[in-house]
């Protein structure tokens, strides 16, 4: 096999054979195809797409250049979420341990925000003492002991991924749906749970902008996973405006806490419950509502014990960031729009999230919104306090908000959930 003849089958637009396909994943893992050829061979898929049979076979060799987590010694069903990504997107937090409270373990390796996305290790790392690395044996202890593991996936998962992932970054070849599709689900399908249900985000501030993009990405992972022998649901959910009412690391754990309590905002509570109920159904675990967990504490008791296990400590105080700074709404009315793109870039600007891999994230840091669209709101009244322990930072999120929001009369309702994928 050579490279070039591969990179130029892809070019000419035609169709990689399985063969050229389990060779170049295989021999760029192991370093013999360069990372310039790698690259020409993502543009060149980027550009001219991949067959759905190309697709599958890309994801199934991406899965064998590593290791797959056997959970065959778990008791319980397996479900696991994955979310696209977005902006005060904290919905793992309460749903790992709520699910983990109606019967069913929730493995779920997550990752570290870059960009204006937050990361979930990045959330639960402001939690003092708490470990995001866990061994493949504590792993299993923890499932089946708590029911509940929110950790960094170890090196052995999906390595070619690892690689792959980090090239198209620096190579403008993220935006591929072949790719991206191939990329989630090589990982969630080596992680090895029963049922996986998919959190598709549409809107600014998601990798997809447009329902019809998501939907495509939707059906590419949910046909993935089931050729896998993985029970795979997707919703199609709302990111034209941020999820509850913090973007930040501590801030929304605070949040989730909130949720956890019984309380917390609507939306976040939605669209926990909304997954909670996939996930259960997914793992025949009809008749339990997800919601009496929640009031009764269960979900709060299983999330307690997963903190802990993972060496944290729940009772602790949260940090806060140094300082403040309001912005006031400039005039009265209802509030028809909060951008989130624009909120996520505020939020990574602050120091909640990060722009190269090896960059800190400050815990304290990020936005809290004091209205959302649909809310009446007075002249003066505070709309955004904005956290950060650096005053400095203030400018150039006050910049990425401007243009982020109106006030008007008429606010158009839209659904969060706007579509179910299966
Ligand atoms: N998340 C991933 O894991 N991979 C992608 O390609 C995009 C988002």
């Amino acid at each position: 096999m050579d490279a070039v003849d591969v990179i130029r089958t892809k070019r000419d637009h035609g169709t990689l054979s399985d063969a050229q396909i389990d060779w170049v994943i295989d021999a760029y893992t192991r370093g013999v195809v360069a990372d310039e050829q790698m690259s020409a061979l993502a543009m060149a898929i980027l550009l001219n797409g991949m067959t759905p049979a190309e697709i599958a076979r890309w994801t199934a060799a991406m899965i064998a250049s590593g290791e797959r987590l056997d959970l065959t010694a778990i008791t319980r069903p397996t479900a696991d979420k994955h979310s696209t990504g977005g902006v005060g997107d904290k919905i793992t937090l309460p749903l790992a341990p709520l699910v983990a409270a109606c019967g069913v373990a929730v493995p779920q390796l997550s990752g570290r925000g870059l960009g204006h996305t937050g990361g979930t290790l990045d959330k639960l790392e402001s939690i003092p003492g708490w470990r995001a690395r866990v061994s493949n044996a504590d792993f299993v202890a923890q499932l089946n002991s708590v029911g509940a593991v929110v950790c960094a996936a170890g090196d052995g998962l999906a390595p070619a991924d690892r690689k792959l992932y980090a090239l198209r970054d620096v190579t403008g070849t993220v935006e591929a749906i072949p790719l991206i599709a191939s990329s989630i689900m090589s990982k969630k399908i080596a992680e090895g749970a029963g049922v996986l249900v998919l959190d598709v985000k549409v809107g600014t501030g998601a990798f997809m902008k447009s329902v019809e993009q998501a939907r495509e990405l939707a059906e590419t992972m949910v046909s993935l996973g089931t050729a896998h022998g993985v029970r795979t649901v997707a919703l199609l959910t709302d990111m034209s405006t941020p999820l509850g009412l913090t973007a930040g690391n501590a801030l929304e754990v605070r949040e989730s806490l909130e949720v956890l309590a019984g309380g917390g905002p609507a939306d976040v509570v939605e669209l926990t419950l909304a997954l909670a109920r996939e996930m259960l159904a997914g793992a025949g675990r009809t008749g339990i509502d997800p919601a009496d967990a929640l009031r009764d504490g269960r979900a709060m008791d299983v999330w307690n014990a997963m903190i802990v296990a993972q060496g944290g400590d729940p009772a602790a105080e949260l940090p806060t960031a140094r300082e403040t700074h309001v912005v006031s709404a400039p005039a009265s009315g209802t509030l028809t729009r909060l951008d989130a793109l624009a909120v996520g870039v505020a939020a990574w600007r602050l120091g909640a999230g990060r722009a190269r891999k090896e960059d800190p994230v400050s815990a304290g840091a990020g936005v809290v919104m004091r209205a959302k669209p649909g809310d009446p709101v007075v002249q003066g009244q505070p709309l955004l306090e904005l956290h950060a322990d650096d005053p400095a930072r203030f400018g150039r999120a006050l910049e990425a908000l401007e243009g982020g929001y109106d006030i008007g009369a008429e606010h158009e309702p839209t659904e969060l959930v706007i579509d179910r994928l299966a």
